[in-house]
Formats: C-alpha cells, sequence, structure tokens
C-alpha cells in the first residue's frame, strides 16, 4: 500500500484537553517510538511543557489522531519536542494510507459518451503513469468490456452477487498500469438491491488504496445506483451533448446532485461537439444556467468534439485514442486526464 509521510502534512499539537492548539510538523521519528514534533516560532511556541505530560496530535480539521507522552524538550536541529507514541499509532501518525481518487462518469442522457469518456480516461490516465481500476458500474447495460475486446466476465454483478471478490474480477494489465472490472449485461442485475448497492461502494473502498484512480462508468439518469455512488467518489463528471435536450437533461441531474449535497465534487464534459466556434455561444448559456439553477460554478473541464473516425474504428475493434494519438477529441480528453490529475 502507497504511503505519503504525514510530514507533508501539518498536524496540531495541543496539551491534552487543553486549547489553544499550536501548529506542530513532524520532523522525524527517532527510534520507532518517538516523533520529533516541531512547533515553529512563528505560532507563539507550545509553552514549556514538562516531560511526562500528555499532549495530544491533531489533524488541522481538528481530529484528533493520537495522544502522545512528551520526552524531552530539544533545541537542535530545530527547537521542538519529543514526543513517545504507542507503538501502533506510530504508522498512524507518520504515515496516511495514499489512497487513490474515484472518479465518477456520468449523465443526464443515453449516448452521450459516458463510456467514451469513462474509456479515454482510463486509458490516457494509465498512459500518464498512473495505476487505474476502470469500472464498468453500468449495471445491466455494460459495454467497456466490449469496447476493449475483453472476456465479459466475471463482472461486477458476480461481484455484488458475491460469487467474486472484486480482486478476482479484476482483468489485469489490459495495458500497461490498466486494470478493468467488466460490468453486468442484461436487465437481471439492472436493479441491484440497497445491500448489493452498499457493497458497490464497498468494492469503490478497497481498490482505493492499490490504484492511483479508479474511474467508474455508470448508466445515465437518476437512478438509485448513481445517486449511491455520488456519495461514494470524489468527483463526479456530467458528460453531456451539445445539444439543448441533452444540456436541459443534465441541469435536471444536477439539481438532484445539488440536493445530495455533493455540488462540488462536479465537472462538466461537453462532448461530440461539431464546431467549437457554432457551440461558443451555447456552452456559454449552458454554463449560464447551470450557475443559475445550482447557485454554484461548476467547472468545464472538457469540450470534446465529435470526431467522424469512432464509428468505423469501432467495427474494426479499435479506439480513437490509440489509432490517433493526434486527433483533436484525444488531445481534449488527454487535457481533460490531465486535469483530473492536478
Ligand atoms: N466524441 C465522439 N465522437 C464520435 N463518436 C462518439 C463520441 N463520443 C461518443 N461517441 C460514440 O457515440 C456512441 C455512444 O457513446 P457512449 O456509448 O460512450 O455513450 P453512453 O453515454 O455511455 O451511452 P449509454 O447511456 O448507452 O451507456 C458510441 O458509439 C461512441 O463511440
Ligand atoms: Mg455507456
Amino acid at each position: 500500500m502507497p504511503y505519503e509521510p504525514l510530514s507533508n502534512m501539518q498536524v496540531r499539537m495541543r496539551i491534552k484537553d487543553r486549547d489553544p492548539a499550536f501548529t506542530a510538523c513532524p520532523v522525524t521519528a527517532g527510534g520507532g517510538r518517538s516523533l520529533l514534533v516541531q512547533v515553529p516560532r512563528g505560532d507563539g511556541g507550545l509553552p514549556w511543557v514538562p516531560p511526562g505530560t500528555e499532549v495530544e496530535l491533531l489533524r488541522k480539521d481538528g481530529l484528533r489522531l493520537v495522544t502522545a507522552t512528551v520526552r524531552a524538550r530539544t533545541l537542535r536541529p530545530v527547537p521542538s519536542f519529543a514526543v513517545e507514541l504507542a507503538e501502533p499509532l506510530i504508522q498512524d501518525v507518520l504515515y496516511t494510507p495514499k489512497e487513490g481518487r474515484a472518479i465518477l462518469v456520468t449523465g443526464g442522457k443515453g449516448g452521450s459518451g459516458k463510456t467514451f469518456v469513462s474509456l479515454g480516461l482510463g486509458l490516457l490516465l494509465a498512459q500518464q503513469g498512473a495505476r487505474v481500476a476502470l469500472v464498468d458500474a453500468d449495471l445491466g447495460t455494460a459495454d467497456i468490456a466490449v469496447n476493449l475486446g475483453l472476456p465479459r466476465e466475471p463482472h461486477l454483478g458476480h461481484v455484488l452477487d458475491r460469487k467474486v471478490s472484486s480482486e478476482a474480477a479484476l482483468q489485469q494489465a489490459v495495458r500497461p498500469n490498466l486494470a478493468v472490472l467488466p460490468g453486468a449485461m442484461g436487465a437481471k442485475w439492472g436493479d441491484p438491491s440497497v445491500w448489493k448497492l452498499g457493497h458497490l461502494l464497498t468494492v469503490v473502498q478497497e481498490l482505493r488504496p492499490a490504484y492511483d484512480f479508479v474511474v467508474l462508468d455508470s448508466r445515465a439518469g437518476v437512478g438509485q445506483d448513481v445517486t449511491a455512488l455520488w456519495q461514494g467518489v470524489d468527483r463526479v463528471l456530467f458528460v453531456t451533448i451539445d445539444e439543448p435536450a441533452s444540456m436541459a437533461d443534465t441541469l435536471s441531474l444536477l439539481q438532484a446532485f445539488g440536493e445530495s449535497g455533493r455540488l462540488r465534487s462536479g465537472a462538466l464534459v461537453v462532448n461530440r461537439v461539431h464546431s467549437y466556434r457554432d457551440a461558443s455561444d451555447r456552452l456559454l448559456g449552458f454554463a449560464r444556467s447551470v450557475r443559475e439553477e445550482t447557485g454554484k460554478e461548476i467547472p468545464l473541464w472538457g469540450v470534446l468534439q465529435e470526431d467522424p473516425r469512432v464509428h468505423a474504428l469501432a467495427a474494426e475493434g479499435k479506439l480513437l485514442i490509440e489509432a490517433y494519438p493526434l486527433a483533436p477529441t484525444t488531445v481534449a480528453l488527454r487535457q481533460l486526464a490531465a486535469r483530473v490529475q492536478a
């Protein structure tokens, strides 16, 4: 599991149960059990606390990480406190698991290009060196395995039925850095129980530590599966077509999304644009309507052109991104992947 040193993060330290808390940076881990905590002077400095005093380390958000005992105060290399921690907590304090980010690709209308964007994002993030799990969460009408020419089973439906683990269902190294979990095809998978939806969120959480990104393709609209996933991911990309009906659908979807309290995680992608010049007024109008409907600015992360070669390439089992790495749509998808990485 990849770990991120906590020294990148700031923690707060305070004398147990007493305010105020002071900014502290863990600077070294000495001898396994102890941690040197630097309290910068600019923050007023922690008052002298005798050895044996119990202090608490807190995250910036106030979450209590651990109680520690001050062992000594040192002046070199920097004025700091050596605090002693209970053994099993050292790892928790010094390192936090670096979890992958989960990105849901969804949209108001069928055929807007959710799968096209999910696939593109998964492939391009992987090409950019990120470890990616691409999960086809379009329950009942999945098609990522077909698009990539992969075996269709075992699939996510079997995982949600607990017949196989997510690990066993993931097809590894489909491309360098890319694993794919195929989705379920057929009406019987289309209406999952709340237990299965709960398990779907667990699957996302299970995948995060082993990948930099978990990219999920979903079906259109506000099904329970989609709204459940809104809560379990870091970013929701809404794919809309450059057409009034599709944009109107997306607006109503965004209203529901706003009610879920997750607006800040939303971003927009406009797909199948025929001409940037013709589309610009519509895009501006769309952005204005989104602002009016939701009361928030939802960033536009991608404008993708309709590429007439996609259809013929699909008949040959090929993908635009791989066949034409410099096509304007591929370039725009690459920029989208870079946005997601940022
Ligand atoms: N920018 C584009 N240029 C050309 N063809 C595209 C583009 N985006 C999507 N397509 C094509 O449009 C069709 C529908 O796209 P896609 O399957 O990604 O839509 P979807 O939103 O996932 O649909 P569904 O709701 O049925 O899952 C596909 O054949 C796809 O290859
Ligand atoms: Mg799709």
